[in-house]
């Protein structure tokens, strides 16, 4: 049997590789770490990778041990998930990760201008009623774009048609450079060692049958962002709920 949630969190509390300020937390301020990752948290000036919605943290903790000359930093609010990232990271003894328990709505608090390179958005919810919570929104674009440097690259993997539809209309509507796009992974030449690691959700959805879209892009930076004006079909699968397991 699984350890407990106020067991996990007690672990978590003593490592140095995790840090917790969730947005109740921080005050309105921002987090000593902004701008500060390289020296303080890593101790070495490699590329910063976020992987935002890291859920279990196991796709971090496979990049990090893919790229060991870059550093990454899995992000999320659920702490209880986020415990099993962190304990792998851990028991592998990996420099290169760390994780931050936080709300994305908040994460220009924790990141200076051009502080990082990439952003990984791994099977985020879709969000299908409430464009604002929808990670890939622009008001999500807009502070991804206060951290990320000028040629840094935003990924989405997922399986919901409508999240990579709209993802994808956000995209061309504000003129973003398309660096990879394909509804269907295993049919692409994109597919590569690093795209073939699976996260927990995916593995959940290909079970199902659920081909895998991912879309790779530059935000642009200086123009305000525009939100798409356009009806995508909503994914029909989700009304039937998904399992709330950890
Ligand atoms: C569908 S799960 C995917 C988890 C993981 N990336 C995977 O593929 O297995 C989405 C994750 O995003 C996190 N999440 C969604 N919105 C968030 C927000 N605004 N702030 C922090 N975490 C968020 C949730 O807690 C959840 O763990």
């Amino acid at each position: 049997m699984g350890k407990n949630k106020l067991a996990k969190f007690a672990e978590m509390a003593t490592y140095e590789h995790v840090v917790q300020a969730p947005y109740n937390k921080l005050n309105e301020s921002d987090h000593e770490l902004k701008g500060k990752w390289a020296e303080t948290f890593f101790k070495n000036h490699q590329p910063l990778v976020l992987e935002l919605g890291c859920g279990k943290g196991e796709y971090s903790v496979a990049l990090a041990e893919y790229f060991p000359e870059k550093n990454f930093v899995g992000v999320d609010i659920k702490g209880a998930r986020m415990w099993n990232g962190s304990k792998q990271a851990f028991d592998k003894g990996l420099k290169n990760v760390g994780f931050l328990r936080t709300n994305i709505e908040i994460i220009d608090s924790f990141f200076g201008a051009a502080e990082v390179d990439e952003i990984w958005l791994t099977f985020p919810d879709p969000q299908m009623k409430k464009n604002t919570k929808r990670l890939t929104a622009t008001n999500f674009m807009n502070k991804y774009r206060q951290f990320l440097k000028p040629e840094g690259i935003v990924h989405l993997k997922t399986d919901s048609n409508f999240q990579y539809q709209y993802t994808l209309a956000m995209a061309r509507e504000n003129n973003f450079p398309i660096l990879a796009e394909t509804e269907d992974l295993d049919q692409s030449p994109l597919l590569d060692e690093v795209l073939s690691i699976q996260t927990f959700y995916e593995k959940q959805w290909r079970e199902r049958g659920l081909a895998i879209k991912y879309l790779a892009f530059r935000i642009n930076r200086d123009k305000p962002l525009r939100e798409p004006d356009v009806e995508i079909e909503k994914d029909p699968y989700r009304s039937f709920g998904r399992s709330a397991r950890e």
